[in-house]
């Protein structure tokens, strides 16, 4: 007897398999990186991420509006800080008119329904390259909470429609909050990094922005006091919980695919969007073993994207977005 039921008449052919598709990819999945330098006419690719630029202001006007005309409608701002400008409390971060705040008013200035969100944390503008700033021996969690919530209001001021704390100190999102309630930024929305990950996939990152952790006095050069252990669940969705708690509009959880499974947990226990962030590190490694020929580059990239959408991600920040939708 014939079994009544063969699973293979579904995957017959491409049209029956796009009729039951259950997971799709659209342009409007993608929040899209974009880092940012002083200078006019400067467009440097970043050794460890082939395909990835710092762009001076000019040249990020020319991306925007590329990026728009291809359905992206996301972008999520990083400023590199020249090394003069740094020092242990961000003291950059707050000028009104800094690279970010400048790069924020590009992008609207350009095209203002580009939805423009910006990295809150002070590792790109501290000397230690600590997302807090250091105090004994210590990253001080509550005075950096402080500096945190006036760079959110400074990005809010510049245009930003949110800010997305990177930082993961305790208690940032209810200080940002009430920092742009009491300014007037009502609808300012915040993107928080909610279950952040203590991750090597950073580096890459680290090496576009010159802002890995340096020797201090007492500190270690890793962010594991602050960001999360990577064997740790349940942590995630308290951390995740908390941040909707003190008025977090989205959450994220980053990296991506070693984390698909928090994706989906956290999924399941929230009702705000969930976002995922497949870093640095997860980029570099599939165009490394795409240029060596190991791996075929297009299949592999779509093969991760949609498994973040299957794991339950509504948003993704992935340098691969203009690299996806081009094959959609
Ligand atoms: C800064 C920040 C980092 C990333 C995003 N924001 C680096 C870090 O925490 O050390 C990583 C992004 C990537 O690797 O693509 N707080």
């Amino acid at each position: 007897m014939y079994p009544l039921i063969r699973n293979r008449r579904l995957r017959s052919n491409e049209s029956v398999r796009r009729l039951v598709r259950e997971t799709m990819l659209s342009p409007n999945d993608f929040l899209v990186p974009l880092f940012v330098v002083e200078g006019k006419g400067i467009k440097e690719e970043i050794a460890s991420m082939p395909g990835q630029y710092r762009m001076s202001l000019d040249n990020l006007e020319k991306e925007i509006k590329e990026l728009w005309k291809m359905g992206l409608c996301a972008v999520l701002l990083f400023a590199k800080v020249p090394d003069n400008l740094k020092d242990n409390k961000g003291t950059e971060a707050l000028n009104a008119d800094g690279l970010m705040q400048r790069a924020v008013k590009t992008v609207k200035n350009v095209c203002p329904e580009m939805l423009v969100m910006t990295d809150v944390a002070l590792d790109p503008f501290s000397v230690y390259g600590h997302d807090g700033i250091v105090e004994n021996g210590q990253i001080a969690n509550d005075e950096t909470t402080e500096v945190l919530a006036e760079m959110s209001v400074s990005h809010a001021q510049a245009g930003a429609d949110f800010v997305a704390p990177s930082d993961m100190m305790d208690g940032r999102i209810l200080s940002i909050r009430e920092a742009l309630e009491d300014e007037g930024f009502i609808n300012t929305g915040i993107m928080s990094y909610s279950a952040k990950y203590a991750s090597a996939y950073y580096g890459p990152f680290r090496d576009a922005l010159d802002s890995a952790p340096v020797d201090v006095a007492n500190i270690p050069k890793d962010k594991k006091t602050y960001q999360m252990d990577y064997a740790n669940r349940f942590e995630a969705i308290r951390e995740t919980q908390m941040d909707i708690d003190e008025g977090a509009d989205i959450v994220m959880v980053k990296p991506g695919l070693c984390y698909l499974d928090i994706v989906r947990e956290i999924k399941n226990e929230v009702d705000v969007p969930v976002a995922v962030y497949q870093v640095s590190g997860e980029y570099a490694m599939v165009k490394a073993a795409a240029e060596k020929g190991w791996l075929d580059h297009d299949t592999v990239m779509m093969e991760q994207l949609i498994a973040f959408k299957r794991a339950g991600a509504n948003i993704i920040a992935s340098y691969f977005a203009k690299d996806a939708v081009k094959l959609l």
